[in-house]
């Protein structure tokens, strides 16, 4: 199975309302509650194509306890460790013109729970194939905390695909994930400010420096450039979909732990990879993909050496 690990996740909490004023009371027409965190959704995609995948992190409280619930209403197989702070909620409001997005701050994680969570961690190993490791890091978690699961795992024998940014990013680099699925600016903040304008496989270059084994750099909808220390290839979607870009990267980590596991060639891996993110867009959640869009595209994308 893919172990999917989401330590700073979210009860995803969306409101409708007619027009957004700022300053202004609200009437809610209509509150959505979903289950939030890359991770979750990376889970969420590969449950929807029916890979064996068991989603794990930190929940806490009542928003947590709620995420809990939700992950079983969709039957996504969850293991997550109970810390005692309280999961933060990202709340949208979304008017008819555009969604205002209202992000807490994750809860603080204490020093025993790091260490039961990476203990908890070393038990799901035994039956994990790949392990993916998405998003941002809650106040606690150590900002080599990617870096140390990275390492436990390949210890097991696992592959990892890593998906976060900034210092942890850069952290968890230097383990050697077996892949990394930053977008365009999360790379080129890596080698800020030397790294400003330089190009893309440059960049992604100096990753693989950093100790990556594997850089997949998702490029919005001019789709992906994948770079190894032997091959360079460009995956790029046959149309720009409009839609819900959000959560279009974690499908794309989705397709690339599943190619991971089955050990797929570069020119294949990267043609599901395009069709299932951009089958994302057309889907209006995030951690949901647009099984007719992805039939419609995969044997359209268009992958060729970089
Ligand atoms: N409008 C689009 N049309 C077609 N494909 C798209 C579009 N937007 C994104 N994609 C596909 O999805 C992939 C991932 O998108 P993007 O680079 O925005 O990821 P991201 O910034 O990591 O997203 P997130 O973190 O919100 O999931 C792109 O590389 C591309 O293949
Ligand atoms: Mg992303």
């Amino acid at each position: 199975m893919i172990v999917t690990v989401t330590l700073n996740p979210a009860l995803d909490v969306t409101y409708r309302v007619g027009e957004l004023v700022p300053h202004g009371t609200h009437r809610v027409s209509a509150v959505g509650l979903r289950p939030g965190g890359k991770g979750l959704n990376v889970a969420g995609v590969l449950h929807a194509l029916g890979e064996p995948v068991l989603a794990t992190g930190l929940l806490g409280g009542a928003a947590g306890a709620r995420v809990t619930a939700l992950l079983a209403d969709d039957a996504v197989p969850a293991a997550f460790l109970p810390i005692a702070g309280e999961t933060r909620r990202t709340v949208t409001v979304a008017d008819d013109v555009d969604a205002t997005g209202f992000w807490e701050p994750g809860p603080p994680v204490t020093h025993a729970e790091w260490a039961a969570f990476v203990a908890h961690f070393r038990g799901l190993l035994g039956d994990a194939d790949v392990v993916a490791l998405c998003g941002s890091l809650p106040p606690g978690v150590p900002v080599d905390a990617y870096a140390s699961l990275v390492r436990l795992a390949a210890a097991g024998g696992v592959p990892s695909v890593l998906d976060t940014s900034g210092e942890a990013l850069r952290h968890g680099l230097a383990a050697g994930p077996d892949l990394v699925k930053p977008n365009a600016a999360e790379l080129s903040a890596l080698l800020t400010p030397a790294g400003a304008g330089c190009r893309e496989v440059d960049a992604a270059a100096h990753a693989l420096t950093c100790g990556a084994r594997a850089v997949v750099v998702s490029r919005g909808p001019d789709g992906l450039l994948a770079l190894t220390r032997d091959e360079a290839w460009r995956g790029v979607p046959p149309e720009r979909l409009t839609g819900n870009p959000t959560g279009a990267g974690d499908a794309c980590v989705a397709a690339l732990a599943r190619g991971l596991r089955d050990r797929t060639p570069w020119p294949e891996l990267l043609a599901d990879a395009v069709a299932l993110s951009a089958a994302a867009v057309a889907a209006p959640l995030a951690g949901a993909v647009d099984p007719e869009t992805y039939r419609r595209l995969l044997p359209a994308v268009r992958v060729h050496a970089a």
